[in-house]
Formats: C-alpha cells, structure tokens, sequence
C-alpha cells in the first residue's frame, strides 16, 4: 500500500511516499481503506521533534513511529474474528491517539478506539478533519465543566481547535467570544461566535471585559494578563502549553487571590467523544472547516503549509 513514511526528524522533505506492507487486522482489530486524513499542529511537531521532549517519547535519534497521521475517514475492508462493533463496509471515521499511521491507504485499529460511524451527510474529508480538534476542544471545554450562560474567550478562534471550541461552547449555551485576526474574521462569526475581536486590532485583556473560561488554544497570549481578564473562580484553558507555561499556570492556580483554576495536559478520549462530535454534526451543530484539501503526494507542501501557523480550521488529505 501506499504511504508517506519518515525516518529521519526535519523538514517538510523528509515526508516520502513509499510501499509499505498492508497490514492485516488481529482478532478485535478493523482493516479500513482510509479516504481522508489531515495534517494537523501535532504531526508537524512530530515531524520537526519540536519540542525536544518529542524525541523522549518518540524516538531519541530517529521516529520510532514512522508513519505519521493521527485523524482518518474511510470504509472497513476487512475485521478480525472477534469484532462486534462494525461490520465490513462500514463508513467509519476517528483518532488513532498516539498510534498515528493515516497517512497511508490502509490502518488497523482496535473496535473499541474512538472510532465512530461516519455521519452520512458529510464526505470523507470533512468527516477526517472533525476528531482533532473536535476532542482537544471537548476534553477541555468538559474538563472545565462549562455551564450554560457563561462567557467564554476562544483565543486563536479560526485554528483546529478553535474553530471546533467556538462551535462545542455555543452547544453547551455559553456567551462566546472568538479571538482572531482580520481574514479570519466572518469565518469565526459564521461558526456562531457572539462577538469576534480582532488581534490586530484591539487587546482583549484591555477592554474592560472579563469571563468564565478563557481557552488559548494557540500559545500565544500573554497568561498573567489573561487572569486579570478571568472572573473570580474563572477557568483559564492552556491547551497547548508547553512545559514552562504548564509550570506557570500551576504556580497561578495554587497563589492567585480569584481562586481560578488552570487547565493544561495532554488531551484524552474514546470512542463515545466521537460519537458525540458525530451527533452534533448530524444535528448541524458542528461544521468542517476546511482550509485547503492535497493529495497524499503532496504531503511535503500541506505540512510547510501548517507549519506557518495560520490555517483557517485545517487541511485535508485525499487518499485515492
Ligand atoms: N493538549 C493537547 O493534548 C493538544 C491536543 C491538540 C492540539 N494541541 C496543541 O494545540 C495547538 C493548536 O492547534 P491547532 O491545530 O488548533 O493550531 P492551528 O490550526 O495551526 O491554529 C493556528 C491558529 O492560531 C492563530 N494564531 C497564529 N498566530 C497567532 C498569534 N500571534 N496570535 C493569535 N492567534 C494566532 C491563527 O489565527 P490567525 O491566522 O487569525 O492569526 C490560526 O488560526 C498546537 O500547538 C497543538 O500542538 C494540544
């Protein structure tokens, strides 16, 4: 079968498309034929081993893991004895967590990973890209027990995740409110944001507003001025933290006087998060956004792509 395989940490080049073996599903295992996968922020860190804390649990020289690709939709092809959830030729769509290997034709994967049927209505692209930001958006948005009413700030509002916390956290019936820059502005309002504020333009942390959950999806904001802007008992989500802005939000949370509370850590899920994400999107509450769609040849041009950190929801991978 075909495959982009890496076998060195580097650039985008270091991404080649290869014949590998196909692999054959084990007794609780399903075969599936992917269709779609998509590039996503966390390949392009595997791929660069950046952080450097990367190469301790992903190989210290080399990929241990070598066929990178987190997120996939296709059909089952064939199961293993012991399989009840699926059926051959089911449309399935999911997370591989840290087992990676969508870019490639086929995947074997356990019945009970966070695998879902794929909802009918939407192609296999769209379907791809829901389940990475789709769980980073609900592990957190649940880990803070978000309630109806609250004001939310989803800051880096047009990304991955963004653009799949701004839709959870208008499910879940909170006032929110999308940071993001000028281009990016109508898509963040289409997704049912309340207001959108522009970064180029005006500083949230000094207009006077304050709210319940602050979610910064991206890194990028300054995390001693966004308590200021957090009501007492205010959540502040840092979902992609590295590890000093880990140290400091635990130091926040233990000595602040707002008694506010910081999320971070790696995100986790199952089978039944993907099943919700499908039940949102068959009820039109949660949408694909899609930025640009390559083919699996072009796998070197959607991670430089990625990599410049300004796509607009994600990028699709056709697998043909
Ligand atoms: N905790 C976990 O387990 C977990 C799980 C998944 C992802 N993550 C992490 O989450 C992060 C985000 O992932 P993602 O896939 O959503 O990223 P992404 O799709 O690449 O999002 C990039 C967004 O960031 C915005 N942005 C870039 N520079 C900015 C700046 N200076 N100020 C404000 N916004 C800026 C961009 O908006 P504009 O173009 O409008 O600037 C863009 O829409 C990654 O670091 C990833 O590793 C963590």
């Amino acid at each position: 079968m075909k495959a982009i395989v890496y076998t060195q940490y580097g650039s985008p080049e270091v991404l080649k498309l290869k014949d590998v073996e196909k692999p054959i599903p084990k007794h609780n295992e399903i075969l599936i034929r992917i269709r779609a996968t998509a590039v996503n922020s966390g390949d392009v860190r595997l791929r660069k081993a950046d952080p450097f804390a990367v190469r301790l649990f992903f190989g210290l020289f080399k990929p241990k893991t070598n066929i990178l690709g987190s997120v996939f939709s296709g059909e089952i092809e064939s199961i293993g004895s012991g399989v009840q959830r699926f059926k051959v030729g089911d449309e399935v769509f999911g997370h591989t967590d840290m087992s990676f290997g969508t870019y490639a034709a086929y995947k074997c994967f356990p019945e009970n990973g966070s695998i879902a049927l794929k909802p009918t209505t939407i192609s296999h692209q769209e379907a791809a890209v829901i389940p990475f930001g789709g769980t980073t958006a609900l592990h957190f948005l649940k880990k803070a027990s978000i309630q109806k009413g609250q004001k939310v700030l989803v800051f880096g509002a047009s990304g991955a995740v963004g653009t799949a916390a701004v839709q959870l956290a208008k499910h879940f019936g909170a006032i929110v409110t999308g940071v993001c820059s000028t281009t990016n502005v109508d898509l963040v309002k289409s997704l049912g944001a309340d207001k959108v504020i522009d970064y180029t333009k005006e500083d949230f942390t000094k207009n006077g507003e304050t709210y319940d959950v602050i979610f910064d999806t991206v890194n990028k904001m300054s995390i001693s001025d966004s308590l200021q802007t957090l009501k007492i008992y205010g959540i502040l989500i840092l979902s992609a933290a590295g590890f000093s802005e880990m140290v400091q939000g635990t130091w926040a949370s233990i000595t602040n006087s707002n008694k506010i509370k910081v999320l971070t850590g790696m995100i986790r899920h199952s089978a039944e998060d993907i099943n919700f994400l499908k039940t949102l999107i068959d009820a039109g509450q949660l949408k694909s956004v899609i930025d640009r769609t390559y083919s699996l040849e072009q796998m070197a041009e959607a991670h430089a792509y990625v990599e410049k950190g300004h796509k607009k929801g994600n990028i699709a991978i056709e697998i043909h």
